[in-house]
């Protein structure tokens, strides 16, 4: 018996042949504006040290500037001191701590659902929650430009999987219409979408799902601590918390650390809970990283004002790039693109640009993007102060220029 079609007898095929074939990093490497996997010796702070350098930071997702505040590093000491470096083993089984405990209720309490579950990061909440929910038979609406970690999570399902048009709801009516209702349906949508920075039609989103039976579940990573009266997210954005029946967050944006969490029905998350395989299969969340995220969500209930801060910070600067010429999309957060287009070298060149300039930003091109909508991916901090976000502003206008992007 044999595997393949038949045999053959030539010299075997490497597996790594493709290694050696790849040369997409390499061209760009030649060209001198390779811009991934850039070295920083210092915190996510507004400004970062980079080759001895201080550049403005425009490219993190520390959106509250909690990642280097004292008492959430404190906080991460004081663990680190209770209860070591690690957890040893699973949440199911040996990994689970009395902090797991405290910070899954708080988050519960925070977002407003009756229960939560932490992971050790936001694309394991994905991958291990749609896995399991999405079954044989059942099938998984999504929106076309939804975080890669969705996307696998509904791969790893063994149900079908269904994208509609970025935020169009009409497209989703359509598809969900064809659909035959004995087949049960989830929707897995971003709240905010973490490369173009707009947000979910949530309240249409909501009606069609109630139209059709579907639940929902919302990717609040960018839209935790960022959105809503009490920075409880997308849901309390639209006043619809009590219409979203999946929330799920990251630790690796506003709450200051690395892992992530589902909150919802107490049925729903005790079946993640048995279910999930990147749950089970995977070590526990460190105890740095919750004690982190208990003060984080302290921080962010206590200080409004650092929110008001970051849309302060926001609206400035998506005027500033709009009246410099810039194309920023339909950003409405804190996540605001500069497009660029097809031309992706344009993207990595303007990139390498601002960092000489002094200012960091992600340059984005397909899949994470469609290709002809390669862009530069800006995002902003509570913390930066207008002098840096001036700098950067000069910055751009500059390299803007030179490239022929504005005039
Ligand atoms: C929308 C969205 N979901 C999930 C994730 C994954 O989160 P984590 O960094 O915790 O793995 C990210 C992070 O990039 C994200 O942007």
């Amino acid at each position: 018996m044999t595997h393949t079609s038949g045999p053959h007898l030539g010299k075997p095929v490497d597996i790594f042949q493709k290694c050696f074939d790849f040369e997409d990093a390499n061209m760009v490497r030649q060209a001198g504006m390779y811009p991934y996997f850039r070295v920083i010796s210092s915190a996510q702070d507004p400004l970062v040290v980079m080759q001895g350098r201080e550049v403005v930071m425009l490219g993190s997702n520390n959106y509250l500037g909690l990642t280097n505040h004292p008492e959430v590093k404190e906080a991460a000491r004081a663990a680190v001191s209770k209860y070591g470096s690690g957890c040893a083993g699973s949440r199911f089984l040996n990994g689970t701590l009395d902090i797991h405990v405290e910070l899954e209720e708080k988050l519960a309490r925070f977002v407003n659902q009756p229960a939560a579950l932490t992971f050790s990061t936001g694309f394991q909440v994905n991958l291990g929650v749609i896995s399991c929910l999405v079954e044989r038979g059942d099938v998984v609406y999504l929106d076309k430009l939804d975080h890669a970690c969705i996307i696998d999570g509904a791969r790893l399902g063994f149900g079908t999987v269904v994208k509609y048009e970025h935020n169009d709801m009409a497209d989703l009516e359509r598809r969900m219409a064809l659909r035959d209702r004995r087949r049960a349906s989830l929707i897995v949508v971003d709240g905010v979408f973490s490369m173009e920075g707009d947000i979910v039609n949530l309240p249409a989103l909501v009606e069609t799902a109630a139209r059709h039976g579907a639940r929902v579940m919302v990717d609040d990573a960018h839209g935790i601590g960022v959105l809503g009266e009490h920075g409880r997210g997308t849901a309390e954005h639209f006043g619809l918390e009590d219409k979203v029946d999946l929330v799920m967050g990251t630790f690796s944006k506003s709450l200051a650390s690395v892992g992530g969490f589902i909150a919802g029905e107490a049925r729903v998350i005790d079946f993640i809970k048995h279910r999930a395989r990147s749950l089970i299969f995977s070590a526990a969340p460190p105890p740095a990283s919750v004690a982190s995220v208990l003060k984080a969500v302290e921080i962010i209930e206590r200080e409004p004002e650092r929110r008001h801060r970051l849309w302060e910070n926001t609206r400035y600067m998506a005027g500033e790039l709009k009246n410099l010429g810039f194309d920023t999309g339909e950003s409405q957060s804190p996540v605001i693109p500069v497009i660029v287009g097809g031309d992706w070298n344009l993207a990595f060149l303007m990139a390498y640009r601002l960092q000489e300039e002094g200012v960091f930003v992600n340059p984005v091109v397909a899949p994470a993007v469609p290709p002809d909508q390669a862009l530069l991916r800006t995002s902003y901090m509570a913390t930066h102060t207008r002098e840096h976000l001036d700098r950067a502003l000069a910055a751009f206008a500059k390299v803007g220029r030179e490239v022929g992007l504005i005039s």
